[in-house]
């Protein structure tokens, strides 16, 4: 096998590999990930996708792996080790982020990943959020786009602990999005895209369950009856409850993992006040 740049791989076969492993993702997803990252396929003599590892670089030190995939009959063959090696080499200086599968969560470990926190797989057919999930009265909650693409990477920044500007410019294109303002302040956002088999909200950002609830509740409501997915480091709370009683249980985990220097700051570290990632923007962008 030879390793090619993932750029150049027919989009079909990155679409067959994903399938082959039962991951939700459309092709659109792939062309999605390929425009905001950047990565690598383990190909055999005659050009076949059987691999794939990619990775999305936030600013000039911070970068998530994620899309490690390997060929059910290639498997436990040591190419997933083979992929990520290829992957850290061009990764020297990064801290690493990623979110670990259960099948990959060993291999992750012998590369010195270190697991940090659980996240929940959140997805089902959505209900219609009932009244005491309303915004707060004195909140103004609005949709927001392309334009307030500042404020929200601002507020982002504070809670990813990265600048991630260029792929929230590319995910506001395709998404969605709700910000809950205070005296012309944005506080909170959510964003709501097409993704694999129905709609994923995230990422969310928010100070507090509530205002992530006022933010989250209007895709909820939108997509009531529809597959809608949402990714989730809270597993108690009212905003966990909030899921659940929307349709939304906990479907699977994953585990944040980092490289370098922790991820997510211990929740003790961080002032009640101060912006959290309440969603990921998927398990690949964390
Ligand atoms: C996770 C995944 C990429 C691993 O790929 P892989 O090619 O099987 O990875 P490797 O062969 O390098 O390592 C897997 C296991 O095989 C073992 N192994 C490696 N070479 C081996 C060999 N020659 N003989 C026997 N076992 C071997 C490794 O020790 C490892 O075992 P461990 O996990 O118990 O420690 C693959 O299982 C996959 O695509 N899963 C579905 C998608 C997924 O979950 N991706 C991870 C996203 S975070």
């Amino acid at each position: 096998m030879k390793i090619g740049d993932i750029a150049d791989a027919e989009l079909d076969q990155l679409h067959a590999l994903s399938i082959a492993v039962g991951w939700p993702h459309r092709a659109e997803d792939w062309q999605f990930l390929r425009r905001v990252g950047k990565g690598i396929v383990a190909q055999d003599g005659i050009g076949r996708v059987l691999g794939s590892a990619m990775w999305f670089a936030n600013g000039d030190n911070f970068a998530t792996i994620g899309m490690l995939i390997t060929s059910p009959r290639l498997q436990a063959n040591g190419t997933g080790q083979w992929l990520m090696r290829h992957a850290l080499s061009e990764l020297e200086g990064y801290k690493l982020g990623l979110s670990a599968t259960r099948a990959a969560y060993r291999l992750y470990l012998s590369l010195g990943f270190e697991a940090e926190k659980i996240v929940y797989q959140c997805q089902g057919e959505a209900i219609e959020p009932d009244a005491t999930a309303a915004a707060p009265g004195a909140a103004g909650v609005r949709a927001v786009g392309p334009d307030d693409l500042v404020p929200v990477a601002k507020l982002d920044r504070h809670a990813y602990g990265a600048d991630r500007m260029p792929l929230l410019a590319e995910l506001m294109e395709h998404s969605r999005g709700v910000g809950l303002f205070r005296e012309g302040e944005l506080k909170a956002f959510a964003l709501c895209r097409a993704f694999g088999r129905g709609h994923v909200i995230g990422p969310v950002v928010a100070s507090s369950d509530r205002d992530a609830i006022a933010v989250t509740r209007r895709f909820v409501a939108e997509h009531a009856g529809r597959f809608l997915r949402l990714d989730t480091r809270q597993k108690e709370g009212s905003f966990a409850e909030f899921l659940s009683r929307c349709g939304m249980p906990v479907f699977d985990t994953v585990t944040t993992m980092s490289l370098g220097q922790r991820w997510i700051p211990q929740d003790s570290a961080v002032p009640e006040d101060r912006p959290r990632i309440y969603a990921l923007a998927s398990q690949a962008l964390g």
